[in-house]
Parts: structure tokens; C-alpha cells; sequence
């Protein structure tokens, strides 16, 4: 199946407040955000961020160097079009994250919420890990928000994976520290109940290898 073609048909047909994963604020990724990313220059990417709130909150924020990255197009314009004129003040990326080129050791912090439990191949899975060690720099945070393990077994049509904190923890490595994690009921715009996993974890390269040492 061509996963563009289907996540641009989702944005084309569905309106951004009525999928399923639509908040109208992302309010715990902010949270946690904020409790890392104190400096407000902080450069932070949104991988698979579609047209999700996330962005608004930020620039509300005063975050001032957002990148916002997503497979659709469609999605993009829809999170451009509410911005308005602060869309200009974010870094819009048309990709897919685990083969888009993105700078080394770029990002202080890498957010992504429910785009990682879409990998249900283990090599797409190492591949997502190695673009993450990648861009983000040591000392940088990763935020990863999933389905819980009592979470959803399917989303927009495709099968996902569920995690425990410690599993989803377990797929990044000791390389990333935990630093805290937690559980969120989502309630979807039809009134579903979706449980979703959000690790916090920071990247400490050198510290794994002096481990090993
Ligand atoms: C369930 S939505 C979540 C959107 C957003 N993160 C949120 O919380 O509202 C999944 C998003 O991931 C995007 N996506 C899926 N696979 C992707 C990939 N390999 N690279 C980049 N984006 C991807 C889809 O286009 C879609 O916008």
C-alpha cells in the first residue's frame, strides 16, 4: 500500500477536527515540553505532526524554531491555513521520517505522537531509532506517544503497535534515558476512549558507551 497516498486521502476527505486522534490542544506534549525545553529557542521538530494543534500551543509558548513534518501535504496546508500568518514563523517539512535527510544532531527536542506505532516491521522500527539518534543532539529529548497496551489495535485503517512505557522505552535503547513517563485517556471527537504511552526520555550517547567500557 502506498502510505502517501492513503495519510493525503485521510487529510483530503476528513476534516482536522474530526479525526480520531484530533486534540483541541495538545496539552500533555506541551507539559512535558516545557518541562525540558526551557529555553525558548529550543529547535523542536514534530515528526508526523499532520495538522495537530501541537504548533499553535508552541508559538503560544514563544517557542521560536518549530519544525513540523508529515508524509501529507494536505495535512501540512490544513496546520498552515489555521496558522494564518504565524505559519511563517514554522519550518514546514513534506517527508517521511524514516528516510527524509535531516540535519545531525539539529534538534533539542523530537516530538511525535502516535506516528511510531504505525511501524509494525522491526527494520522500520531500527530505521526510526537511527533517524532519531541522528537528528537529535546528545544531551536532546525525545517524546514518543503511542497506544497503550490497551490501546486501539488499528488506526485510520492500518494495523499499529501498542506499547508499555518500559516496552516503547525498550525500542530506543539505553542510549535514552527515561525520564519519566505517562498514561493518557484521549477521548477521540466521537467520543471514543483511546489509552495512549508517552515517553520522555533524554539522548546520552557517551553515557551508554562509558557503560560498556
Ligand atoms: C495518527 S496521525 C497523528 C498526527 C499528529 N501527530 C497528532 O497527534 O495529531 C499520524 C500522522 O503521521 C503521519 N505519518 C505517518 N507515517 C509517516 C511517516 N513515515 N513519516 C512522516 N509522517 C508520517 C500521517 O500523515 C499523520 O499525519
Amino acid at each position: 500500500m502506498d502510505l502517501k497516498s492513503h495519510w493525503e486521502r485521510v487529510y483530503q476527505t476528513t476534516k482536522a477536527d474530526r479525526v480520531s486522534w484530533f486534540q483541541p490542544e495538545a496539552t500533555l506534549s506541551l507539559e512535558l515540553i516545557q518541562q525540558v525545553a526551557t529555553d525558548r529557542a529550543s529547535n523542536i521538530i514534530d515528526v508526523g505532526g499532520g495538522a495537530s494543534t501541537l504548533v499553535d500551543g508552541l508559538l503560544a509558548a514563544g517557542y521560536s524554531r518549530i519544525t513540523v513534518m508529515d508524509l501529507s501535504a494536505a495535512a501540512l496546508t490544513q496546520a498552515r491555513r489555521r496558522l494564518a500568518e504565524r505559519q511563517a514563523l514554522v519550518e514546514w517539512k513534506e517527508g517521511d521520517v524514516l528516510t527524509a535527510d535531516l540535519p545531525a544532531a539539529q534538534f533539542d527536542v523530537w516530538h511525535d505522537r502516535a506516528v511510531f506505532h504505525f511501524l509494525t516491521e522491526p527494520q522500520q522500527r531500527a530505521d526510526y531509532v537511527a533517524q532519531v539518534r541522528h537528528a537529535l543532539r546528545p544531551g536532546g529529548y525525545a517524546l514518543v506517544a503511542t497506544f497503550a497496551e490497551d490501546g486501539p489495535t488499528r488506526c485510520s485503517g492500518l494495523d499499529v503497535a501498542r506499547y508499555s512505557a518500559d516496552a516503547l522505552h525498550g525500542e530506543f535503547g539505553p542510549d535514552f534515558r527515561l525520564l519519566e513517563s505517562r498514561r493518557e485517556e484521549h477521548i477521540t471527537p466521537s467520543g471514543a476512549r483511546q489509552s495512549f504511552t508517552y515517553c520522555l526520555c533524554r539522548y546520552e550517547p557517551l553515557a551508554s558507551a562509558r557503560h560498556a567500557a
